[in-house]
């Protein structure tokens, strides 16, 4: 059984103090929620304090980008192994990144190796354009973008990843996938690319969550489907009233 895990993807959004006050909140939300994975992204700054503040807690913590060389003359950047021992998670390859910030396939995938090699998971993102959407290129897109992001990966390095299913038209625009849509994109061309370059236990083991839009009136019909394993959350996840309603809706969507 795949555990659903809704990760809250703060962009840059918050200082360090108005961190640390949304996570005391969002962790008396969540403290005795066992079936439900939670995770913040807050930006880089914030990383410690956060970390600090959420010690001992089951929420757990995220990056939202890394840069794939180990060390080096790079100004702005952040590598792997300072983020090593602070998060358990990063997002890589986010439609922002890839849009404003130029981040390739093959960086993607570089970022998935440089985090794997010290033992960080990547919460990895993929999705369409609108333009491509409409074009009826979605399919062939995201399988490609799949395809690039895993290239060299292990069958077991793939299993423990977390991909994001998240169409650009979706994201911050009040816009949603049906959940249908969504589950058919995530079991059929995400889960079955998957099968196809590894195998299908390890297909079944990566969970995918949807992104964009998700909000606390229309996350149950999202996670209410098989193949949805939670949800990356940007908007709805700077306030701990509506993330925390978010992984209680996940409960009892999941019967819980
Ligand atoms: P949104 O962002 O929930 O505000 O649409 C999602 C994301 O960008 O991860």
């Amino acid at each position: 059984m795949r555990k659903p895990i809704l990760a809250g993807n703060w962009k840059m959004y918050k200082t360090i103090a108005e961190a640390e006050t949304l996570v005391a909140a969002i962790r008396s939300g969540v403290e005795f929620i066992d079936a439900v994975e939670t995770v913040v992204c807050p930006p880089f700054v914030a990383l410690p304090a956060v970390a600090a503040a959420l010690a001992g807690s089951p929420v757990g913590v995220g990056a939202q980008d890394v840069y794939f060389e180990k060390e080096g003359a790079f100004t702005g950047e952040v590598a792997a192994p300072m983020l090593q021992g602070l998060v358990s998670y990063c997002i890589i390859g986010h439609s922002e990144r890839r849009a404003l910030f130029g981040e390739s396939d093959d960086w993607v995938n570089r970022k998935a190796k440089a985090l794997l090699a010290h033992g960080i998971t990547p919460i990895l993102c993929v999705g369409e354009s609108l333009a491509q959407n409409q074009a009826g290129e979605t399919d062939t897109f995201v399988r490609s973008q799949v395809q690039a992001a895993l290239a060299g990966l292990s069958p077991a390095q793939v299993a423990g990843l977390v991909i994001a299913y998240e169409p650009i038209w979706a994201i911050g625009t009040g816009l949603t996938a049906t959940a249908a849509d969504a589950n058919r994109i995530i079991g059929l061309t995400i889960r079955g690319a998957i099968a196809r370059l590894y195998d299908e236990t390890t297909a079944q083991a990566v969970r995918i969550q949807y992104g964009g839009s998700t909000k606390p009136d229309n996350i149950a019909g999202f996670m209410a489907m098989p193949e949805i394993d939670g949800a990356l959350v940007g908007g709805a996840s700077l306030t701990a009233a509506s993330f925390v309603t978010m992984v209680q809706e996940t409960l009892r969507a999941r019967g819980g």
